[in-house]
């Protein structure tokens, strides 16, 4: 994450800022993905919690506005987008506000679906899609990548589905006949509880890849006192666990690395991984 040092002008820093990591944890509380499952491709009659809605503006306003900040492993998860990054059919699970900054390096992508657990988190990045903003920290990674603000521009145009459901469950059945050439999950696998989740959750999306298909993700791994302080320790992360769900999973590793994050309270090190379903061929 780039979580700027400077609130936007204007903003001002709030009491909600300190609080805001990009989760609401007790979210997925009695959300079942077969009852509760929605696809939104417009916003305008959904119900929003005003809270989550102010929650969601501010992760965006934090931690993806401002220029970019070097040193805090995003950098390494776009670099690894660009060079494994495949074209096609796209879903970003956990996507909060942030799938357009994720879509800079890809090329050839045909269309973007959006999962969250929380519809606010969408709403936010379905009115960020619908405008031409072109934030700062957006700026530096297209000038980064050797796109134009047009490439993003394009990208806000394939925006196609907001899902809301439970991605670190079993997919809803509507999804039974969806198959994605990319799947990407960034921030949020690490919000399983234990090694068990997480292997869950990454063999239901790998059942959701087309054959050849890639998932792409990162993990943040929490400092000592944050995981104690919030009350969610994912210190059973690393590149063992991750190997061992993608063995489970059926996807075979193509990169695991642990790139170490500076001056940040909250996290020590983010894992990026890319894994690929094999072919049918
Ligand atoms: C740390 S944020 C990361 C958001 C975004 N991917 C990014 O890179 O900035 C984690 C996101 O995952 C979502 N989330 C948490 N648990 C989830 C779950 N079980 N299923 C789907 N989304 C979930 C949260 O609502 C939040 O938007």
């Amino acid at each position: 994450m780039s979580r700027s040092s400077d609130p936007s002008p204007g903003a001002g820093p709030s009491a909600l800022d300190a609080e805001v990591v990009g989760w609401i944890k007790d979210a997925a509380l009695g959300f079942d993905n077969q009852r509760h499952f929605r696809t939104i491709e417009d916003f305008s009659d959904v119900r929003l919690n005003p809270e989550n809605l102010e929650y969601f503006e501010t992760y965006r306003r934090l931690y993806y506005n401002d220029r970019f900040i070097p040193g805090q492993g995003t950098e390494a998860i776009l670099d690894q987008l660009s060079r494994l990054g495949t074209h096609g059919r796209w879903l970003d699970l956990g996507a909060g506000t942030t799938t357009l900054l994720w879509s800079i390096p890809l090329m050839e992508i045909h269309s973007i679906d959006c999962c969250d657990l929380v519809v606010e988190a969408l709403a936010v990045l379905a009115r960020f899609g619908a405008s031409e903003d072109v934030p700062p920290c957006y700026a530096d990674v297209l000038h980064a990548h050797g796109r134009t603000p047009e490439h993003l521009h394009a990208m806000r145009r394939k925006l196609r589905r907001f899902l809301v459901f439970d991605g670190l469950s079993a997919w809803p059945e509507e999804l039974a006949s969806d198959r994605f050439d990319l799947i990407t999950a960034f921030g949020v696998l690490s919000t399983a509880p234990d090694p068990e989740a997480y292997s869950t959750a990454l063999e239901a999306a790998a059942a959701h890849l087309a054959p050849g298909g890639r998932a792409i993700g990162a993990d943040w791994l929490r400092s000592v006192a944050f995981a104690e302080s919030d009350e969610h320790d994912n210190s059973y992360l690393g590149r063992a666990q991750v190997l061992t769900a993608a063995r489970r999973a059926g996807l075979r590793p193509l990169e695991c690395s642990r790139q170490p994050i500076v001056d940040d309270p909250h996290y020590d090190a983010v894992l990026c991984w890319a894994l690929e379903k094999p072919g049918s061929g």
